[in-house]
């Protein structure tokens, strides 16, 4: 039989500053209503100065790692004698450094090296794309054993005085392992939806900082140092190309949007997700939502919604989960798999607060 890349650990973690959608309220021109109405979001959090998306990314890729080798000592889904891990996939768009690639020193500070390690960039789909390449790498028999991590600061580089941006979006870090195995296993992944609109560049993006601009030998125009985005058009291609994205996925490993029992989806804003979930038939509790708790965390957001709501019994073994994510470039993609047996501790700091997922009332 062919070989499949399945899931066998899962990690989150978020800083320890949480901001309130009320602190904002103080330094900026908005409400707590406002943005709970618009978005559902009630609070995000940032890191501290100093801090930086290796280290989220660390505490990830830790927490996955452990929930890996406690699965397997639980004889779940990760049975058996397995190799280590032999690579590590980042999706982020803030790394520590615009040069090197973040991945190789978070792969050092696990004990991992010499692993290959490398960085993935598509902003909020990162992670999609990320699972995607190690997916490939591992069932092409290049990895044995992947630890694929979305992790972003965008705290860092955010317009202070922007209060769009600022009400959206959070840092945070989530993780995955993949091992090789087999397609009927639960974890195994099933199939994967990408696709990129270039022509839609400047609807999410810092102007400055890169070659195009530095190039110039020019300072940069004030202001274009932070991330900026056309929120409204952003919104309409979110639902559009995560609905299109799912679908074709769907079609092509030959499931029913109906049959789906959780969609997790990039946590940009509630009313998105809705929307998505309209498209393909699903009800309302199929959606997992923990965005209201932490913002749009980026490429952190599928995975750290997926430790969230696995830790918190949102996701259970045998359901069929769809992943579909989102973000500039454009890019966009989609994932299936089975949920496996997992052993998923809480994530600090959103423990014992659940998911919005309502009950389950699908067998
Ligand atoms: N507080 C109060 N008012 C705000 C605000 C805030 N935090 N942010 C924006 N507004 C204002 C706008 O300035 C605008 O005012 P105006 O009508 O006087 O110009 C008004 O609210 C409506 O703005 P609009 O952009 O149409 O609001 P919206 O309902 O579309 O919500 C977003 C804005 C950004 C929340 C929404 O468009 C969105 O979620 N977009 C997608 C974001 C996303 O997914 N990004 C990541 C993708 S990877």
């Amino acid at each position: 039989m062919s070989r499949a890349a399945v899931l066998c650990g899962l990690g989150g973690w978020v800083p320890a500053k949480a901001v309130a959608n009320s602190t904002l309220a103080e330094q900026l021109d908005t409400t707590d209503e406002w943005i709970r109405t618009r978005t559902g979001i009630r609070q995000r959090f940032v890191i501290d100065p100093g801090q930086a998306t290796s280290d989220l990314a660390v505490e990830a890729g830790r927490r996955a790692l452990e929930s890996a080798r406690r699965t397997r000592e639980h004889g779940g889904a990760d049975g058996g004698p397995a190799p280590d891990v032999d690579l590590v996939v980042l999706a982020t768009s803030t790394p520590d450094h615009p040069c090197p690639a973040t991945a190789p020193v978070v792969a050092h500070r696990l004990g991992l090296a010499p692993v290959a390690a490398f960085d993935v960039g598509a902003v909020c789909t990162g992670f999609v794309y990320a699972l995607a390449t190690a997916a490939s790498m591992v069932t092409a028999g290049l990895a044995r054993r992947a630890l694929v991590i979305g992790a972003d600061t965008f705290s860092t580089i955010l317009d202070p005085a922007d209060r769009t941006t600022r009400a959206i979006f959070g840092d945070g870090a989530g993780a995955v392992v993949l091992r090789a195995g087999r397609p009927d296993e639960p974890g195994a992944l099933l199939g994967f939806d990408l696709g990129s609109d270039g022509g839609g560049e400047e609807l999410i993006t810092v102007r400055a900082g890169g070659s195009r601009q530095r190039s110039t030998g020019a300072p940069a125009p004030e202001g274009d140092e932070w991330f900026s985005m056309r929120g409204r058009e952003v919104f309409t291609q979110a639902v559009l190309c995560m609905s299109r994205s799912a679908e074709a996925l769907l079609d092509g490993i030959g499931w029913r949007g109906e049959e789906l029992d959780r969609m997790v989806a990039h946590q940009a804003n509630v009313r998105i997700l809705r929307a998505v979930g309209e498209q393909l038939g699903l009800a309302e509790d199929r959606l997992v939502v923990n965005l209201d708790r932490v913002g749009n965390t980026v490429a952190g957001s599928i995975p750290l919604a997926l430790a969230d709501a696995a830790a918190s019994g949102g996701l259970r073994p045998g359901q069929r989960v769809l992943l579909t994510g989102f973000g500039g470039g454009l890019t966009w993609g989609s994932a299936a798999l089975r949920w496996p047996e997992l052993h998923v501790e809480p994530v600090p700091g959103l423990e014992g607060d659940e998911p919005a997922a309502a009950p389950d009332t699908h067998p």
